[in-house]
Order: structure tokens, then C-alpha cells, then sequence
């Protein structure tokens, strides 16, 4: 099952980075296994963050059919990928400004089957196109959960990923899988555990997920870094619903202090 990887997406994804040598934009996916784990909540404040450490950002919202990231960042795009992928607007017009410096938008459309009018490579040409602009420094893609073929044809297409998950049984499972999927062939996955009070918690799971991926055999050139937690709070839950970011918000809390470390690994390990 995970070798099942499209050959037709592989050939594509190696001509798309080797054409885009030269462009300084890096691409950062962020993912899980399980959905519902904070993954657009976590991708839009490391977005923030980024920023606030002198990063040009654009955040993509690749959840096919369920797009939030407008709503945490409290904007009505006029055009959404899913208009681009149609050819109904322009690069220029499907990217938007957010209210925070150096943070842009390119949003999703909730309710499209994309699958329907292209069953595959719909996201290759968006971020292509992207890192050819040779304007931002990171290309942040928050992608749906679980490992379909659009979240594989991302993943390979990006030059990090981190992984958010939980210390739900089923989403370390899930984060498993994952593991697997993405070890078949990238050499690194960083991790970040979210709903979690305990920075020690996350490295004793990740050295024990470490043992279990020895002891199957995954590709022995793997490896997983974990980079930090964040605890539930709150003050997350809140200044979701207030379409805010909680690291704007509130930049002494706990929570903010703790994602500050997870952005200042991301940068530390980034390729
Ligand atoms: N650390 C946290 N503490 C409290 N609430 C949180 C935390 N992280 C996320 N949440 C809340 O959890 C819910 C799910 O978060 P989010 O939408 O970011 O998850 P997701 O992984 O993107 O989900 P999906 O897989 O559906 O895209 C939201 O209501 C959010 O406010
Ligand atoms: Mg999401």
C-alpha cells in the first residue's frame, strides 16, 4: 500500500525541482496522519512566526474541500485555488494579503471536487508557479490529513515536512503510516506534537517510534526530528474563534513561547 506511489507524479515532481534550482523559495509542507490535530492552526501562526523572523511567507491552503485558512486569517479572498486551477485567474490574483506583514494567502475552496475535473497533479503547477516567482522564502502548504495521492504528490513535491500530531493512540498510529509513506523517499520528517503539556513526552514516543521503524526496516538514510511541543490551551481554541492568531495575540503565553522553539527548530533544520 505504500509503495503506491503515482510513477506519473514522481516524473513530474523531479522535473519541477530541478527546474526550479535557482529559485530561493523553499517549500515547507505541514501534514499529519489523523486529521483534526491542529495542523492550519499550528500552519498559520509558524507562518506568523516565520515572518516575525524575517521571512517572506506564502501559506497554501491544500485541504482539498475543507479550506479554513481564510477564516483563521479573518479575509474573504476574492479568487481561490480552486479558480486557478480552472485558469479563471491570473498567479497575482489568486494570492492574497493578510493583515500581517510578509504573511500572504493563497485559499482553498471549501465544497470543490477538484478530483472531478483533474484527478491528479492538481497542486504541481500552483507551487511551480510559486517558487518561480523567486519572491517568497517560504512556501508553507497546510495539506489535508492522512496520506491520499494530493498529500503524497505535496509532500514529495517540498523540500521540508513537519508532521503535527497528538499522543492519541490513533493519531500515532496514523503518524506511523505516515512515517512509512514519506520514508519510501525523503530522508527527514520533522515532527511536532500539539495537545501536549510535556516537551519530554513527544521524545520518549518519537524515540520509541524510532526503535519500531529500526526494527521494520525503513530506509536506513531516515531520519525523524522532533522539534518541540504545544500544549492544549485555551487560548489557542479562543483566538481561533476570533479569527486571530494566538502568537500575535497573546506573545507571552505559554503556548506562543513554546511554538516560538518549534519555529526556531524549523529554521535550524530546514533544508
Ligand atoms: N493546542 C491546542 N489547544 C486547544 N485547542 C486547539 C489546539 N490546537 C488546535 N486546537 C483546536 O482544535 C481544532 C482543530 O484544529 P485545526 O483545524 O487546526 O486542525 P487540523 O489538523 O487542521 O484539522 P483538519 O485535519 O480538519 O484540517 C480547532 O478547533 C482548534 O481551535
Ligand atoms: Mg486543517
Amino acid at each position: 500500500m505504500f509503495n503506491n506511489i503515482s510513477t506519473q507524479a514522481n516524473k513530474l515532481v523531479s522535473l519541477t525541482r530541478r527546474s526550479n534550482k535557482k529559485s530561493k523559495t523553499k517549500v515547507l509542507s505541514i501534514t499529519s496522519g489523523k486529521g483534526g490535530v491542529g495542523k492550519s492552526t499550528l500552519s498559520a501562526n509558524i507562518a506568523y512566526l516565520l515572518a516575525k523572523n524575517g521571512k517572506n511567507v506564502i501559506i497554501l491552503d491544500a485541504d482539498i474541500g475543507l479550506a479554513n485558512l481564510q477564516v483563521l486569517f479573518n479575509i474573504k479572498p476574492l479568487n481561490t485555488i480552486y479558480d486557478y486551477i480552472k485558469n479563471s485567474c491570473s498567479l497575482e490574483e489568486v494570492i492574497s494579503p493578510t493583515m500581517y506583514k510578509n504573511v500572504s494567502l493563497v485559499a482553498g475552496a471549501s465544497g470543490h471536487q477538484y478530483t472531478l475535473q483533474n484527478s491528479s497533479m492538481i497542486f504541481t503547477r500552483i507551487v511551480e508557479d510559486i517558487i518561480s516567482l523567486n519572491r517568497y522564502d517560504i512556501l508553507l502548504i497546510d495539506t489535508g490529513a492522512g496520506i491520499s495521492q494530493e498529500v503524497q504528490e505535496l509532500l514529495f513535491l517540498s523540500d521540508n515536512i513537519l508532521a503535527v500530531t497528538t499522543t492519541d493512540p490513533s493519531a500515532l498510529t496514523d503518524l506511523y503510516a505516515l512515517i512509512k509513506m514519506v520514508s519510501i523517499k525523503k530522508d527527514k520528517l520533522l515532527i511536532c506534537f500539539n495537545y501536549t503539556l510535556k516537551y519530554e513526552t513527544g521524545a520518549a514516543i518519537i524515540n520509541s517510534i524510532i526503535k519500531l521503524a529500526q526494527k521494520n526496516k525503513l530506509n536506513r538514510k531516515f531520519m525523524v526530528q522532533y522539534i518541540g511541543n504545544v500544549s492544549e490551551s485555551k487560548t489557542i481554541s479562543t483566538t481561533n474563534r476570533l479569527r486571530k492568531l494566538f502568537a500575535d495575540q497573546f506573545k507571552q503565553d505559554s503556548v506562543t513561547i513554546e511554538l516560538e522553539l518549534v519555529v526556531d527548530n524549523l529554521i535550524l533544520y530546514m533544508e
